[in-house]
């Protein structure tokens, strides 16, 4: 959803420490661990790796040295063209280097935002621009911590606590984005609201309700203050989710369970590229949008040749808009990648609870407020998925003699993230299939955000509250989620086209044929990008790119498929100042010419920004995407509406896409794939 809680304070509490489970069999798993990471650490740079903390360190004191007391925003690998990208992989073998590694880096100094690019091969600026737009970047973990504090001492705020009965020492705070609603604004501003703890840990259900405290961000300090009503504080008693907190009888009727690969994984890592079964792609951490994927390519053992997919796929944005209309709540329409970062807010994954016993985990990189490189241990997991599905079968007892029946089970591999966005908790998964296909799933889980109320009861409720009451003095507002992925598939190439192929229903009118219906395909390739703006539910339909310059040998063209599983649509007005700046909601699929500087779905800086930088703008100029290297935008929609299975924490609710070969192979590319063997078990004490 949309509030960082202090990064640092979160890492270092007690409330969350993280223990690594010791098994006899788990420090094999660490064995298979480190082997894989000594051949890594010797490893050249592939184009596309992210900025290793040494070259972190080397942009900070680059730019250091040309600005004073100057604050890191963003910093990520600016990457090389697309065509040198391209011809560098093509000439892999002979180790060619690339000439150049830049960064680009968003910084804020003397209260302006500067976008600079930093080449790290010569060590010098390359270019400086001063930005005068309306957005900011990305808040910074320690602005949003230094926030949080100004409360606590401030004494309106602690006069308001105790006028409600409370202890200011139990107090904890929390930093919200502001929005934009049409007004001139020139300052960095935050709102803070604030939470009792009082021996409970799970402060999101504990909102002090009533008081909106605003924070200008280069000053540091209170610049808005109203104690605006008193509503009781939610109680403590059933928000607790820790195991060591909850009351007996626990529920231990399920066995022990574990996957483990005695031979290692199937998969190797080497940098930053992954290859698995018939895959090979490139995995990157970047501070605003989590995990990249890039070259995905596919070996096809028919042609005897690797076949590009997808060139660079990430989370481009999410959108976040309460429904709630009043003074503390109105301005909660968060654009988290923009504001928050997707990457700055994932977590180490613990190892056997976020994922299984037979993960490989990576570390990811970012830059703090000052420049300074921070590690994120184990910010990715990478295991193969077996868990018990078929992959295909067929039982055939129509032949004479014995049955026929054919299975083959189906194993798959995965990468996940997962980003704690204050008090939502998002799980990435990119899960790549020996079909081809390439499923993205995303979960949701962590904690709804609570509004205080003086209602107990349903039948108490008279007005509008925007929300659903899930306890005593407990709302759960009404939200949306929105995630607009960046998908630039290259599928056997880059020059693609898009179709939409209809399911068109046909009335039957003939003597001669008992049926009065039945349904055609229809396609249309789309020319231009208003062709390509989709609004999903409204009729059946496929969505192909397609390389239009390739054909089977049965003359399809060749392509890949998005099969969407959600189809939401905004529910907000086009006139409303938080739908401009999500504008990228209003069609499930839009489709552009590739354009390196066209990333963020919601702009590059989109903190207090117009909307004037995001897919919906872009797509206006409505430019020519046959034949073209084109990029496909999906947008997946949550609609929430929170019920009392939420609370205290939710039970994780998923939904996805997926992006299938579509006459991509001559035939099903699993057809040989053959059972793995019989695993051994060891002697395994524990
Ligand atoms: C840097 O910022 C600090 C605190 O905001 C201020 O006191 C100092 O004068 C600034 N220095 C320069 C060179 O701008
Ligand atoms: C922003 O900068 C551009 C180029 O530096 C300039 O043309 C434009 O007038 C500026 N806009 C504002 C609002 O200052
Ligand atoms: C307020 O909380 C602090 C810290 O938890 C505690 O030491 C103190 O006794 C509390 N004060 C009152 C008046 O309850």
């Amino acid at each position: 959803m949309g509030f960082n809680f202090f990064y640092i304070m979160i890492k270092k509490s007690r409330i969350m420490s993280y223990h690594k489970p010791k098994t006899m069999c788990s420090s094999f798993r660490i064995l298979i661990f480190f082997l894989i990471f000594s051949i890594a650490s010797s490893h050249e740079f592939h184009p596309l790796d992210p900025l290793s903390p040494s070259e972190l360190s080397q942009v900070q004191t680059i730019i250091q040295k040309s600005h004073q007391n100057v604050s890191f925003h963003y910093v990520g690998l600016d990457e090389p063209k697309k065509p040198v990208v391209l011809s560098w992989q093509l000439n892999r073998k002979h180790n060619k280097k690339i000439s150049h590694r830049l960064a680009f880096v968003i910084v804020r100094t003397d209260a302006k935002t500067h976008e600079i690019i930093v080449d790290l091969s010569d060590s010098l600026i390359v270019s400086d621009k001063g930005y005068n737009g309306s957005g900011y970047p990305l808040l910074t973990s320690e602005e949003q911590t230094a926030a949080n504090e100004l409360p606590l001492t401030y004494a309106p705020f602690i006069a308001s606590v105790q006028k409600r009965g409370l202890n200011v020492s139990e107090v904890i705070c929390s930093s919200f984005t502001v929005g934009w609603y049409g007004e001139k604004r020139t300052k960095r501003v935050l709102k803070v609201m604030c939470y009792y703890i009082d021996g409970a840990v799970n402060f999101y259900m504990r909102p002090i309700e009533g008081i909106t405290t605003t924070v200008d961000l280069d000053e540091m300090k209170i610049t808005g203050y109203h104690d605006r009503l008193m509503v009781p504080v939610p109680k403590a008693d059933g928000t607790d989710y820790r195991e060591s907190m909850q009351n007996r009888p626990f529920d231990t009727r399920l066995k022990g369970m574990t996957v483990f690969q005695p031979d290692g994984p199937s998969f190797t890592i080497d940098g930053h590229t992954v290859r698995w079964a018939n895959w090979e792609f490139h995995l990157a951490f970047d501070m605003r949008a989590g995990p990249i994927i890039s070259l995905a390519s596919i070996y096809d053992p028919e042609k005897d040749e690797r076949r590009s997919v997808m060139y660079r796929a990430y989370l481009s944005e999410l959108f976040v808009p309460y429904m709630d209309l009043t003074e503390e709540w109105y301005y909660r329409t968060f654009l988290d990648a923009g504001e928050f970062g997707i990457g700055l807010c994932a977590n180490p994954l613990k190892p056997l609870r976020d994922c299984p016993e037979n993960a490989v985990f990576m570390d990811g990189y970012f830059t703090m407020q000052d420049g300074k490189p921070e590690k994120i241990s184990n910010v990715f997991c990478l295991f193969e998925r077996y868990a018990g599905d078929i992959l295909w079968r067929h039982t055939e007892p129509a032949l004479p003699g014995d049955t026929i029946t054919e299975v083959r089970q189906e194993t798959s591999l995965v990468v996940r993230m997962v980003s704690t966005v204050g008090n939502y908790d998002y799980i990435i998964d990119w899960e790549f299939k020996q079909t081809g296909t390439i499923k993205v799933t995303i979960g949701l889980s962590g904690l709804l955000a609570i509004k205080g109320s003086v209602y107990t009861h349903n039948d108490q409720i008279n007005e509008e509250l925007y929300a659903q009451l899930l306890a005593e003095n407990t709302l759960a507002v009404h939200h949306d989620h929105f995630l607009s992925f960046h998908l630039d598939l290259d599928v056997d190439g880059d020059a693609n086209s898009f179709i939409k192929t209809k399911l068109k229903p046909v009335r039957v009118n003939k003597k001669d044929v008992p049926r009065k219906s039945y349904w055609r395909t229809v396609n249309h390739m789309a020319k231009t990008e208003s062709d390509a703006k989709i609004k999903l539910g409204l009729g059946a339909s496929e969505f192909l790119v397609v390389n239009p310059n390739k054909k089977t040998k049965v003359g399809n063209y060749i392509g890949y498929r998005l099969i969407p599983e959600s189809v939401s649509s905004p529910l907000l007005s086009d006139d409303d100042f938080e739908q401009i700046r999500g504008g990228f909601t209003k069609y499930n699929m839009w489709v552009t010419p590739y354009k390196k500087s066209e990333k963020w779905a919601g702009g590059l800086l989109v903190d207090q920004g117009h909307g004037d930088d995001t897919l919906a703008k872009w797509t206006l100029r409505n430019r020519e995407i046959e034949n073209k290297d084109i990029v496909l935008w999906y947008t997946l929609g949550f609609h929430h509406v929170p019920y009392q299975e939420d609370f205290p924490v939710m039970p994780t609710l998923s939904s996805g896409f997926e992006l299938w070969p579509t006459n991509f192979f001559e035939h099903n590319p699993v057809l040989k794939v053959k059972v793995p063997k019989q695993v051994k078990w060891p002697n395994c004490t524990k």
